[in-house]
Parts: structure tokens; C-alpha cells; sequence
């Protein structure tokens, strides 16, 4: 089956995160470092699991189809569904902490999925 790339217009946002977005993403790397770096790796660049860095993505480029995975996860693949695991408040914020490295290409696992050029990174 051919893959179909969608080509979205790239429009970066130009507003920084507000203060308490910031501190939402700082929680959410912490908890992602102790939960997720075993198969994502410490950066988020990728191991036994897929970078979550790159614009890569298998299940959708959308903030909504990560939170999907990330609260229900992908059993067939090892994925745990961490809503089952972790408080509703840390699954937040590692969402919002993964969301915002995506698309900073850090070093590591080649690129799985579909490239996506971004239209907006909704926060
Ligand atoms: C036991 C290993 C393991 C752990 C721990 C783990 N994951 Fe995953 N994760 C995977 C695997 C394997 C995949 C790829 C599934 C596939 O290829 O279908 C994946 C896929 C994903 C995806 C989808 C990537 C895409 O391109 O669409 C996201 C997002 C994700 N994980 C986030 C997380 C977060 C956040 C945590 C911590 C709360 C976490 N993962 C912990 C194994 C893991």
C-alpha cells in the first residue's frame, strides 16, 4: 500500500509556554525519565521503543492520538496503557513534556512512521 505523506504548511508558534505550562512539562520529564526512558530512552530518542523527537510518528501527528496511546497504550507491542499505571495528573504532564519534544530531532533511533511537516504544535 502506498503511504500518503501529508505535506502540512509549517507555521511555527511564536508564543512561549506560560509559566505554568512550564512547570506542567518539568513534572512531566521527571516522571517521563522514571517511567518511559527504560524503552524511549532518557531524551526521548528512541531504544527498544520508538524517538519520540523526530516528526516521525506511527500513530498520528496530533497531540489527541499521542495522548490516545499514552493513556491507552499499544498492547500487542509492549506499549503499557498508563492510565492503568500512573495518577490521572502525571500521565498529563508527561504528555504535555513529550509533546514538547517532539520535532527537536534529537540523536537516536532511526525514524518510524510517517513524516509529518508540522502546521501548528498546539500547546
Ligand atoms: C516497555 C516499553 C515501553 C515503555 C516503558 C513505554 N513505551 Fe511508549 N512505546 C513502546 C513501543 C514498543 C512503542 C511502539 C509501538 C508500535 O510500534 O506500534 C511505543 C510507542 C509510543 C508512542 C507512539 C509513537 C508514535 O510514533 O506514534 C508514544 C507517544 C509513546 N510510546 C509514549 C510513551 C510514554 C509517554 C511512556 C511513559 C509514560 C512510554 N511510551 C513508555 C514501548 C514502551
Amino acid at each position: 500500500m502506498m503511504k500518503i505523506l501529508l505535506l502540512l504548511i509549517t507555521l511555527t508558534s511564536l508564543s512561549a509556554y506560560s509559566e505554568s505550562q512550564n512547570m506542567t512539562i518539568m513534572k512531566g520529564k521527571w516522571h517521563f525519565e522514571k517511567r518511559c526512558a527504560f524503552c524511549h530512552e532518557k531524551k526521548g530518542q528512541g531504544g527498544v521503543a520508538p524517538n519520540l523527537t523526530d516528526n516521525h510518528y506511527i500513530y498520528g501527528p496530533t497531540k489527541a492520538a499521542m495522548s490516545h496511546i499514552v493513556r491507552n497504550g499499544i498492547k500487542a507491542k509492549g506499549m503499557p496503557e498508563w492510565q492503568k499505571i500512573l495518577p490521572k495528573d502525571q500521565v498529563d504532564a508527561i504528555i504535555e513534556y513529550v509533546w514538547s519534544i517532539r520535532g527537536t530531532n534529537v540523536k537516536g533511533k532511526a525514524p518510524e512512521g510517517v513524516k509529518f511537516y508540522l502546521i501548528k504544535k498546539e500547546k
